[in-house]
C-alpha cells in the first residue's frame, strides 16, 4: 500500500534529511489546549519551527483574479458576491509545514487552494479547500491522534506502530492515505473539494447545505510517475504565474447539494455522486501578486470568515480550523 498523506510518508520515510523525525511529547500535548496542540504537532511533523511560515501549508503561491457568479448563484445564498462580480486572492499550496518540499513528492498531496472574496467596503469571506473529496478524520482530537501516531511511527518503531494502529481502526483515514494522488500537471488542472458543508441560505429564507467544489475549466490532467519523478521542485510554484501571464486561468465554483439523510457534520463521508451540483460561477485568475514572501505572511485564510446568507455546519472540524489557523499566524508573525 502507497501511503500518500501529507506528511505521513515524509515520516514513515527513513532518511529524508530535510524533516527529520521528532517524536511527539503525548502528555504534553495532552496538556495544552487542542489549537495550540494540533499546531505544535504539525509543526514538529514538519521539523519546524520554521520562522514566518505557516505550520501548515507552509509553501504556496498568491495570485489574483476575479469571480463573477451565474444567476443560479443567488438562489442558493444572499451572500453579496453571489450577487455581484468581486476580486479574489487566491493562495495555491503544498501541505505540510515543510516549505522546501518539492511539488511533485507524495506528501505535496492533496494541496490546498484558499480564496478570499473582496467585497466592497473592505469586508471578504473565505473558501478554503483541498484537492481530496474527504478528511481523515470526523473531529479534531482524532486529527491529533493522527498526527501524533504519525509522529510515533518511524524508524524502530515497534509493530504494530502506532499508525498502523490507528488505520486499523480508522477506516475513513485508511481510506484517505491509500487514495492516489498524482502530482498534478499544473494547480490549473486540478480539481479541489470544499470537505466541510455549510449552511446556505437565499433571500426568500430558504436553507440548503452544500459542499464547495472548485473545478478547473482546463479539465483535471495529472503527471505521469515517470514525469513527476523528474519534476523541478518548484514545478507547480512556477508554472502558475506564467500561465497566467499567458491568459486568464479558469475555475468553476461549483456547490453539491445535500439530500436530507446525507451527514452534513462528518467531513469522512463523501456523498453520493448523483447528488445535484449547481454552478456558482467562474473564478478567472489573471494576475500574480509581485512581493510573495511578504504578502503570504501577512495574510490568514479562515474557513469560518463568512456573510449572512452562509453559515457553518456544526462539523467540528470545520468548528476547530479558525482557533488552529490564529495559532500558527501568531506565531509567524512573531
Ligand atoms: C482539525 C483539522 C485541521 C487543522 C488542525 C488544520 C490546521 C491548519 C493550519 C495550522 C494551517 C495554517 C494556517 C495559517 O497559518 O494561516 C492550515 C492551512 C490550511 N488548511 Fe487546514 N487544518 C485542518 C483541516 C483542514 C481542512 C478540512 C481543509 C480543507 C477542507 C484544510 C485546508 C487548508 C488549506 C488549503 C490551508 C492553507 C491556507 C492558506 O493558503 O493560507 N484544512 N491548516
Amino acid at each position: 500500500m502507497k501511503l500518500s498523506v501529507a506528511g505521513l510518508a515524509l515520516w514513515l520515510a527513513a532518511g529524508w534529511a530535510a524533516a527529520p523525525l521528532v517524536v511527539a511529547d503525548v502528555p504534553a500535548a495532552a496538556q495544552q489546549p487542542l489549537p495550540v496542540a494540533l499546531v505544535d504537532a504539525l509543526t514538529k511533523l514538519s521539523g519546524g519551527p520554521h520562522p514566518g511560515m505557516r505550520a501548515n501549508h507552509a509553501k504556496g503561491v498568491l495570485v489574483t483574479g476575479r469571480f463573477t457568479p451565474t444567476k443560479a448563484a443567488a438562489t442558493l445564498s444572499k451572500a453579496p458576491h453571489f450577487a455581484r462580480s468581486v476580486p479574489v486572492l487566491v493562495r495555491f499550496s503544498d501541505p505540510t509545514g515543510v516549505p522546501n518540499l518539492p511539488d511533485a513528492d507524495p506528501n505535496a498531496s492533496p494541496h490546498g487552494i484558499a480564496i478570499r472574496f473582496q467585497l466592497p467596503g473592505g469586508t471578504s469571506t473565505d473558501i478554503v479547500s483541498l484537492s481530496a473529496n474527504a478528511f481523515p478524520v470526523a473531529t479534531p482530537e482524532d486529527f491529533l491522534a493522527f498526527l501524533t501516531a504519525v509522529a510515533q511511527s518511524g524508524p524502530g518503531a515497534a509493530k504494530p506502530t502506532p499508525i498502523e494502529r490507528f488505520l486499523g481502526s480508522h477506516p475513513a483515514a485508511l481510506k484517505f492515505v491509500s487514495t492516489p494522488r498524482p502530482a498534478p500537471e499544473s494547480f490549473a488542472t486540478l480539481a479541489f473539494y470544499g470537505i466541510n458543508a455549510f449552511k446556505f441560505t437565499n433571500a426568500g429564507g430558504v436553507s440548503r447545505y452544500g459542499r464547495y467544489q472548485i473545478r478547473p475549466a482546463a479539465g483535471e490532467h495529472a503527471l505521469s510517475d515517470a514525469a513527476a519523478a523528474k519534476a523541478a521542485p518548484d514545478y507547480l510554484m512556477d508554472d502558475l504565474p506564467r500561465r497566467i501571464a499567458k491568459g486568464p486561468v479558469k475555475f468553476r465554483l461549483l456547490v453539491q447539494l445535500a439530500q436530507p439523510g446525507d451527514p452534513v457534520n462528518d467531513p469522512t463521508v463523501v456523498w453520493p455522486a448523483d447528488r445535484k451540483l449547481l454552478e456558482l460561477g467562474t473564478i478567472s485568475l489573471t494576475g500574480t501578486v509581485k512581493d510573495q514572501v511578504a504578502e503570504q505572511k501577512a495574510l490568514m485564510f479562515n474557513p469560518l470568515s463568512l456573510l449572512a446568507g452562509i453559515e457553518p455546519s456544526d462539523d467540528p472540524v470545520l468548528l476547530a480550523r479558525p482557533a488552529a489557523y490564529g495559532v500558527s499566524f501568531s506565531r509567524r508573525l512573531q
